[in-house]
């Protein structure tokens, strides 16, 4: 057998399979607009860290299962992870103008296609996961439930009532708690997402799709503490987006609540918590859920 994979190859790998199927993803004989497909193509393949995929694909391994499983789930994932950047950088939202090193999609493709671009991946990604059952080695009934739950966790229950909350937001959060809602919601809903549709196409009992969901809220939790503390200490070339874009937007952070250095405790304390959770729930192989877990405590970008 071969040696398991690092850390970095397992990344690359995810990023790699992810990327080749997103070259396959628009079915030739329909009629997309070129300017349309070219606006989807410009932000899907800018670039971007991939780790909703990695997460996907990292819980499907916990069950002992392979890739197979669930390369049209993590592309769905993706692919609504994207949209969400597109709006979110758009005049109306936090008005940015630098995503993945390269202008965001409105500055290149104007706000219109930007935001029928972002329409456009988000239908789209329905529609890839659909697929997860013929195309991939998934049940209906699996392909079924994480349709449900990508909708739920993407959309009125989930990422975009979080985004309602943050916009609403700007016009004063005045207690953590409020501030722990919204970054679960934004952020934390969809990575938990990622993991329970992975727990789901790998066939996780009722036990560990529970664990998945609770360590995805955890992590996601501090993915965006962490997003909160690079805005305020990156540099806009490592993160590929303008620094202290939420001081512009008069948003209410992590640090503003905490500092950075108790921003900083309250991520490894959230990320230990989340790990503990897997560790419990007897998954065949949950080594690479803790090294993502670890990897995300350090990120810089
Ligand atoms: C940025 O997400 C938006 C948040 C939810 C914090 P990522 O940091 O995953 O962005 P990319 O995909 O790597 O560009
Ligand atoms: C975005 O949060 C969360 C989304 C759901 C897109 P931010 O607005 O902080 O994300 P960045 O910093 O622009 O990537
Ligand atoms: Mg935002
Ligand atoms: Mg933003
Ligand atoms: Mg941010």
């Amino acid at each position: 057998m071969s040696a398991p994979l690092t850390l970095a190859q397992f990344l690359q790998q995810s990023t790699e399979q992810v990327e080749a199927a997103f070259t396959r993803i628009f079915p030739e004989q329909w009629p997309v607009q070129q300017r349309l497909r070219d606006s989807m193509e410009y932000s899907l393949f800018a670039g971007g860290k991939r780790i909703r995929p990695a997460l996907l694909f990292a819980a499907v391994e916990s069950l002992g299962k392979t890739h197979e499983h669930a390369v049209a789930a993590a592309c769905a994932i993706e692919m609504i992870h994207t949209y969400s950047l597109i709006h979110d950088d758009l005049p109306a939202m936090d008005d940015d103008d630098m995503r993945r090193g390269k202008p965001t999609n409105h500055i290149v493709y104007g706000e219109a296609m930007a935001i029928l671009a972002g329409d456009g991946l988000l239908t789209h990604a329905f529609y890839v996961l659909s697929t997860a059952a013929s195309v991939g080695k998934a049940s209906t009934e699996a392909t079924l439930a994480a349709v449900a739950e990508l909708a739920k966790l993407a959309g009125i229950g989930g990422m975009v009532s979080g985004q309602a909350a943050d916009i609403m937001g700007e016009q004063g959060v005045t207690s953590l708690e409020q501030l722990i809602a919204i970054h679960r919601e934004k952020t934390g809903a969809l990575i938990a997402g990622s993991l329970k549709i992975g727990g789901l196409l790998g066939g996780a009992n009722a036990r560990q799709l529970a664990a998945l969901d609770q360590f995805g809220y955890k992590i996601g939790l501090a993915f965006q503490i962490q997003d909160d503390v690079l805005d305020l200490t990156g540099t806009t070339e490592k993160l590929g987006k303008p620094q202290k874009s939420d001081e512009k937007s008069q948003k209410v952070t992590y640090p503003y609540f905490l500092g950075i250095e108790g921003s900083r405790l309250e991520i490894e304390r959230l990320t230990d918590e989340a790990k503990q959770l897997i560790l419990q729930a007897g998954f065949v192989k949950p080594q690479r859920l803790m090294e993502i877990a670890d990897y995300l405590l350090n990120r810089d970008r």
